[in-house]
């Protein structure tokens, strides 16, 4: 008799949690954390993201979208994928060398002429192949995406190698990027991007490297007189997620959220282009810091001293990936 009564109540329990819609299960959450402001590429990708998910998925998958290290910041958000406390982020290349030593290749000082040749290599066998060279590590590349082209800001004017001698300057987590200084005899000091203004401003650091967007958005170029448009470098992005958090969605679930990745990294490469010409007008426009541009006999000598560093790396890179990557260049 108890039994049949806990069993009624049971049943009556469950129809009503139909009835009001309390057992339909909730929507799987995205929560996506980078650290640069909204208005840049991956600010602007992610939101679109964002908003092409609740188009296209809507209840079943929502993406909260996280700027500006409000949640972690780029030397903590790897971690925190794996322990399941974010699912996606986007950090930047040279920011992935603890889980694999591959992806240093895009560090190379002046590897790559322009972002066409980037774009030429990215989606070619190789750099396809790059996308998978965290899955050891739990984590899976969904993507490439752009920024741009990076530049010298300094508190000095910056022509030859030799400016920059004993000048210190901010980099990310990288020991290509820290070579890359120290062969022009500087100081690189590792540091998260968040801190990067204050350092600046306190002349804590004399310079940094970065594309027009990040050196427009977070205001750089208000607290350094000089930017040196070398063009030396890349800073591009990986869009990842772990392993786990991907292999578990279902599968029909998992291929939507990817078209819809897919369309929003296209849509932040077309930001990326256009804000890497917008951006540098308007620092320019700002006049608050002087653009300095190189002739062919000043490049020359940027590129002598800092091409020496590929051979230091092409151990751990592979010499068949850095040719590869050469080679998109034609
Ligand atoms: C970013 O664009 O995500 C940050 C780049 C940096 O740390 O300089």
């Amino acid at each position: 008799m108890f039994r049949k009564i806990t069993t009624l109540v049971a049943t009556a329990a469950v129809s009503a949690m139909i009835l009001t819609g309390a057992a339909i299960a909730d929507p799987v959450t995205i929560k996506f954390s980078h650290v640069v402001a909204e208005n840049t590429p991956k600010g602007q990708m992610a939101n679109k993201f964002k908003d092409l998910v609740a188009e296209r998925l809507g209840g079943k998958v929502v993406v909260e979208v996280f700027p500006n290290s409000q949640l972690f910041g780029d030397n903590k958000v790897l971690e925190a994928m794996l322990l399941g406390d974010v699912q996606m982020g986007a950090p930047s290349l040279s920011k992935f060398s603890r889980y694999t030593k591959k992806l240093q290749i895009y560090d190379l000082p002046f590897l790559f002429k322009d972002m066409k040749a980037v774009d030429t290599f990215q989606q070619s066998e190789k750099g396809q192949e790059l996308l998978t060279s965290l899955e050891k590590k739990g984590l899976v590349g969904l993507g490439y995406l752009h920024n741009g082209m990076k530049q010298l800001s300094s508190s000095k004017e910056l022509h030859v190698p030799a400016d920059a001698n004993g000048l210190k300057f901010r980099i990310m987590t990288s020991e290509v990027l820290a070579a890359q200084f120290q062969a022009v005899n500087a100081t690189p000091l590792k540091k998260p991007f968040s801190e990067v203004f204050t350092l600046l401003q306190t002349k804590a650091i004399d310079g940094q490297e970065n594309t027009w967007s990040n050196i427009y958005s977070k205001k750089f170029f208000e607290v350094q007189p000089y930017i040196t448009e070398s063009n030396h470098g890349l800073l591009d992005y990986m869009v990842v997620t772990s392993k786990e958090f991907w292999y578990g969605l279902p599968d029909d679930v998992r291929t939507e959220v990817k078209k819809a990745l897919d369309d929003a990294i296209l849509f932040g490469n077309q930001v990326a282009a256009q804000k890497a010409t917008d951006d540098r007008q308007k620092i320019v426009d700002s006049k608050r810091s002087q653009i300095i541009t190189l002739d062919d006999a000043e490049r020359a000598q940027w590129v002598e001293v800092m091409k020496p560093v590929w051979k230091k790396f092409e151990h751990e890179i592979g010499k068949d990936m850095i040719d590869a990557a050469y080679a998109s260049n034609k």
